[in-house]
Formats: structure tokens, sequence, C-alpha cells
């Protein structure tokens, strides 16, 4: 009796056991599960994909006529397009200041950030970054008239230089030439002018974008020196922190672009439509 009671005993305790551990794996999978599907679901439901982006970035976004229309073009345009094409929906393009690009993706207002945004470890710890899709340098737009004048960083200590308000390249600045008047402005075009008209010496940017001023602008140029980048801060696609659903997605998307040379072929296209544009 004693040796049956021991094996009931055992069972009931075993089949305790596994109720517990089956539940817990049951109540795990599910809880994981619904708040991976979130994202994507939402998105899906909603029919739309909404991206924010600031198009004063050429080649990466920017605006251009098209077909006759006012339209949001660029490399992370024809990306963002892939990403709802690949999601099954349509794309809707929110166009802000770059400053209020992240705040937009935070507020739930927008799904994506897309504006040739560097994945900086201090972005990094208030969203969640894809893989990168370009890795970028970041140099100074300046008068092609003051090529010899700026041509080592101990001449631009002391310029007036500006910068879009809330980027990197305007961190950079402040870090790297404190003794240089930074002009902090919401639009990369209105810093142009600036330049242009004689009011600031420098543009602080995204290397292909600065290229792209200067190829459209007879009177600008790149200056060949450059502050120091930090490592890693390549361009990315920000994503609201936990939405590991929508990163698979945005990864896997990315990822084909990279490897088949399609990212490549948005840039060319998106310079030939600045080209039209001038
Ligand atoms: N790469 C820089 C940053 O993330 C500048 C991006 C500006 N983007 C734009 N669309 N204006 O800070």
């Amino acid at each position: 009796i004693k040796g049956k009671r021991c094996l009931f005993m055992n069972k009931k305790w075993f089949l305790l056991i596994w109720t517990l551990i089956a539940s817990f794996f049951l109540v795990a999978c599910q809880s994981s599960s619904s708040s991976s599907q979130s994202a994507v679901e939402a998105i899906k439901q909603k029919g739309k994909l909404v991206v924010a982006t600031s198009p004063d970035y050429a080649p990466f976004e920017f605006q251009a006529l098209v077909d006759g229309k006012n339209q949001v073009v660029g490399a992370d345009i024809d990306m963002a397009q892939a990403i709802a094409d690949e999601l099954g929906v349509k794309l809707e393009v929110s166009s802000m200041s770059f400053d209020n690009v992240l705040t937009s993706l935070q507020t739930g207002k927008a799904d994506l950030a897309i504006a040739g945004i560097s994945a900086t470890e201090e972005r990094k710890e208030v969203f969640d970054f894809s893989i990168p899709y370009y890795e970028n340098k970041i140099s100074f737009l300046i008068r092609k008239t003051d090529l010899e004048k700026y041509k080592d960083l101990d001449s631009l200590a002391s310029a007036n230089i500006a910068a879009q308000k809330g980027t990197v390249p305007e961190s950079m600045v402040k870090e790297q030439l404190p003794k240089a008047q930074l002009t902090s402005l919401t639009n990369m075009g209105e810093a142009v002018n600036e330049l242009q008209s004689g009011k600031v010496d420098a543009v602080h940017m995204d290397e292909p974008v600065a290229l792209s001023y200067a190829g459209k602008n007879s009177d600008l140029a790149v200056a060949t020196v450059s502050l120091t980048m930090k490592e890693g801060e390549a361009n990315a696609v920000a994503i609201k922190k936990g939405n590991s659903d929508l990163k698979e997605v945005v990864d896997k998307v990315i990822q084909k672009l990279k490897d088949d040379g399609t990212y490549q072929t948005y840039l060319e296209k998106a310079a030939k439509l600045t080209e039209v544009e001038q």
C-alpha cells in the first residue's frame, strides 16, 4: 500500500508540476505573440503605413515636381514604399521639420521615421533602429570661392556655421568647434540660402546632401576638411521601442534592397530627379 500511495503521490505531483510548466509556457507565448504582433497588425488594420520625414535632404528625401504635382520623393521614400508594399498597405508620407520627426514617432502619429536619421547611441536609448541602410559621412557645404579659405579646422574654428536643429551635424559643431558661431535652423534649404547670401560661412550636413546642393548650385562646394564622426552612426529607420515585429519586416526589406543594389538605384533615380528640379 505504501508503495502504491507513493506512486499515486508522485503522479499527482507530476501532473501538478506539468500543468504549471505548461500554463507558464502558454502564458509566455501568448503575451509575446500578442505584443509582437500588435504593430504590424495595427498597420494592416489601418491599411496604411505612416512615415514621418523631413523632405529637405536630397537625395534621401526632398520635394520635386513629378507628373506636374509637387511630391515628396527620394531614396528613403522609395524604401518606405518598399516597406509598405511588403506589408501590403498604402504609404502615407507625413512631412515635418526634422526636429519633429522623432517626436511624431514617439507620440504614435507615425509608424516609422525615415529621414536620413543617424542611429546614434543617444537615440537608441529612446527608439529602436533597423539595420543600417546607408553609411554616410558628414561634411561642410561652403561657397566655392571659400574653398581655399576653409581648408583646415583652425580656419573654421571661429566661422559662422549653420546646421539643422536636432541633428548630428549640429551636435558635432557644438562639440568639436565650440568657438564657432552656430546658427541652428529648422529647415535645411533655409540654411543653404543663408550660405548663398553670405549670412553664414558653412552648413554642416550629410555628405551626399552637401554634394547634391553643390551639384545644383554652381556657387557652392563641399569643403575638403571635415569633423570626426562617431563610429556606427549609419542611417537607419527609426521604430517605436518594442515594435519588434515591425522591425523584423523593415530589416528584411532593407537587407534585400542592400543585397541586390536596389537602394543604390534609388539614390541614382533621386539624383536624376534633383537635376530636373533645377
Ligand atoms: N543624419 C543627420 C541626423 O540624423 C541629419 C538628418 C537630417 N535629415 C533630414 N531629412 N533633414 O541627425
